[in-house]
């Protein structure tokens, strides 16, 4: 099991935003979480295309482009061009998912699939051995800083099984109200990634927090 950090840019500051890159750069995160809002899927607007291609200048870890959109096909090349390495879309806003998987992956991608709180992870037995990556939701998505949801660590654990049974290769990561508090549980549930948003950006000491959510 690995256990890796993914900061969410969300919660940065967007008017020194090289200044977080810098930051993640040098810290022990391993990605970079970039939240794509557009508005319908979600109801919030985050930031686009122009916001992926500059912090890809920058930055030298993969980045992992969380896209809550409607139609998320259109647009995985555009993603992929402007620096994209892993696209995660919604289980919610796809009708077909195996096919969006396969575009990502010839795009040379990594691909996962986002479920909200809601959607079952059962719903994924006949697309899991395809997955690099299932992104479960540990909150409503749209905004950051919410209250983490208590029934993600049965979902982590059932999820897990799945994956051992069907000897599939996909990390579990989670998204949404990530503490230091929460993180070892969330691990020791069966979680390889956390997205982390408020917890580092709001703390006093950004590179510690990431170093305490990944030890
Ligand atoms: C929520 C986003 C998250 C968010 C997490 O819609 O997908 O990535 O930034 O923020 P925190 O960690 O503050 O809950
Ligand atoms: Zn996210």
């Amino acid at each position: 099991m690995q256990k890796l950090i993914a900061p969410s840019l969300l919660s940065a500051d967007f008017l020194n935003l090289g200044n977080d890159v810098e930051m993640i750069n040098k810290s022990e995160a391993d990605w970079f979480h970039c939240d794509i809002m557009d508005g319908r899927f979600v109801p919030n607007i985050s930031f686009g295309i122009p916001v992926i291609q500059a912090i890809k200048k920058q930055a030298k870890k993969p980045l992992d482009v969380h896209l809550m959109i409607v139609e998320p096909e259109k647009y995985f090349e555009a993603f992929a061009k402007a620096g994209a390495d892993i696209i995660t879309f919604h289980y919610e806003a796809s009708t077909h998912i195996h096919r969006s998987v396969q575009q990502i992956k010839d795009l040379g991608l990594k691909a996962g699939v986002v479920l909200n709180p809601h959607t079952s992870v059962t719903l994924l037995e006949d697309i899991i051995s395809d997955l690099d990556v299932v992104l479960l939701m540990s909150v409503n998505p749209g905004f950051g800083g919410q209250k983490f949801i208590e029934r993600t660590y049965e979902k982590i654990k059932k999820l897990r099984s799945m994956i051992a049974e069907q000897n599939a290769h996909a990390l579990i990561e989670v998204d949404g109200g990530v503490n230091t508090t929460n993180a070892p549980l969330l691990f020791e549930a069966g979680a390889d990634v956390l997205v982390a948003g408020n917890a580092v950006f709001k703390s006093e000491n950004p590179t510690e927090t990431i170093k305490l959510l990944k030890n």
